[in-house]
């Protein structure tokens, strides 16, 4: 490959789940660190960076046709880098069927992007899909921006090995990172700013560490050391594992005011049948315990879940089971999907398979009972009084949009700003977002 001019200017795009937007913010700072300033809106960038996600079908097939489409006003192609699952699943494969892209990054080496780009100029195509033992966060400069929410990465990987699910395979085995850092990293994010700060993993609930004093804590631990910053004022913490649900985590909801009354546990399916087929190690009725003590805790809490419709084997009776644990539960809001064969997973090659009409039938009544749960939950919020976290201007002039302590969207008018945590009464529900009145403020 021919050399080029040593990039300008950048842009990050973030495909699929959190984690992803917070490596992405990542790779920007690194980027930024090396004297590559952000492309501004609608300007052609000289580095494009696909993060990419590979949890679900058709993700590859997306990322080359997303290659195909960066080529600029003048014909001449970006330099391109493929980041994320996609390209630790299938970094060889990009290389040779894409000749176009100059660098090929995991998610645990990307660390090491400046010093890729060093010789992707000069006309090298360099992948690095290593899982180091040394962790990518040392050798990333320290957080300077940050808007009135942010993600703090505590936990990667995945052991559980659930059998449709590439992320062990990804992001590899879980590794929480160290307590010292994960503080440094949330002042630095307080001080630019950040009201707010998810604890992100893939199975963040299994974080365990070391605090200060060299005691063992698990999350709950963190989150009570994380509570005690004063300028933080909301904490919360996704995607968890029914089998890492501590008492103390448990009890944390109910003790912790700074933990916001929301929780994400994931449960895919409502059939033991299915979850022993999927490999979960929990059952309906485990999870449904779970369920019970942290409303015990927090009677208030908000759920949330993930589900898969025609997963290998699911007869009618499983999904209907499904449908019955969804009404038991009453979410406040859910993500659902269509089984999608993952290669190198031992589901997709699992006995069994169903064909997708099935699959798009279930998934349509599957969403209309999480949808009427959720607008169920949201009018249930109806005439209750909550403290909102501006994060952005809404639609209309003199309009703000931010959460609820539920992860509900709200809108009102008020003479606030970015960043302000407004009470407010709730006054109108529709399916994904509450109107509300702020209260009169005190001169
Ligand atoms: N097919 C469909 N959905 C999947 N998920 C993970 N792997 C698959 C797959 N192969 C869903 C699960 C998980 C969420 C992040 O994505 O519901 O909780
Ligand atoms: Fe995937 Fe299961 Fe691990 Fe979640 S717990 S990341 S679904 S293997």
């Amino acid at each position: 490959m021919p050399k080029t001019a040593p990039p300008q200017t950048y842009r990050v795009k973030s495909f699929g789940c959190q984690m992803n937007v917070y490596d992405g913010e990542r790779m920007g700072e690194l980027l930024a660190e090396q004297g590559i300033a952000p492309a501004l809106e609608g300007d052609e960038a000289d580095l494009v960076v696909l993060n990419t996600c590979h949890i679900r079908e058709k993700a590859a097939e997306k990322v080359y046709s997303d290659i195909g489409r960066l080529k600029r006003k003048d014909g001449s192609a970006p330099l391109i880098a493929v980041a994320g699952c996609v390209a630790q699943a299938e970094g060889d494969e990009i290389m040779a069927r894409a000749p176009s892209v100059r660098m090929v990054v995991g998610p645990q080496a990307y660390h090491r992007l400046p010093d890729m780009l060093a010789e992707a100029v000069e006309g090298k195509r360099v992948t690095d899909t290593d899982m180091p033992a040394e962790t990518k966060f040392d050798a990333l400069p320290a957080r300077r921006k940050s808007g009135p929410t942010a993600f703090l990465t505590v936990q990667e990987g995945c052991d559980k090995f659930c059998t449709y699910c590439v992320v062990p395979y990804t992001r590899g085995a879980e590794v929480s990172r160290g307590f010292n850092d994960l503080l440094n990293e949330a002042n630095r994010l307080i001080e630019a700013g950040a009201k707010e700060i998810t604890l992100l993993g893939q199975n963040v609930n299994a974080w365990a560490g070391e605090d200060a004093k060299g005691r063992v804590i698990g999350l709950d631990g963190l989150i009570a050391q994380l509570a005690k910053l004063p300028d933080l004022k909301r904490i919360r913490y996704t995607t968890s594992h029914p089998n890492d649900m501590s008492d103390a985590l448990i009890a944390a909801h109910g003790a912790v005011d700074k933990l916001m009354p929301f929780l994400h546990l994931p449960v895919q399916a409502g059939s033991d049948r299915v979850l022993k087929a999927m490999n979960r190690s929990h059952t309906v009725d485990s999870y449904l315990a779970i369920l019970e003590r942290v409303r015990a805790a927090r009677p208030d809490i908000a759920l949330s879940g993930d589900f898969i419709v025609g997963f290998p084997g699911e007869t009618d009776e499983d999904f209907e089971e499904t449908l019955k644990l969804i009404d038991a539960v009453g979410y406040a809001q859910a993500f659902s999907f269509k089984f999608s064969a993952r290669p190198g997973t031992p589901a997709a090659s699992m006995n069994g398979q169903l064909p997708v009409e099935v699959m798009d039938e279930r998934l349509q009544r599957l969403q209309a009972a999480l949808n009427r749960d959720q607008i169920a939950f949201n009018e249930s919020s109806l005439g209750k009084d909550c403290n909102v976290l501006i994060e952005r201007k809404g639609r209309h002039p003199g309009q703000w949009l931010g959460k609820s302590p539920w992860l509900q969207s709200v809108h009102f008018e008020s003479d606030a700003q970015i960043g302000d945590i407004v009470p407010v009464t709730l006054t109108e529900a529709g399916p994904n977002s509450l109107h509300a009145v702020p209260h009169m403020t005190q001169a």
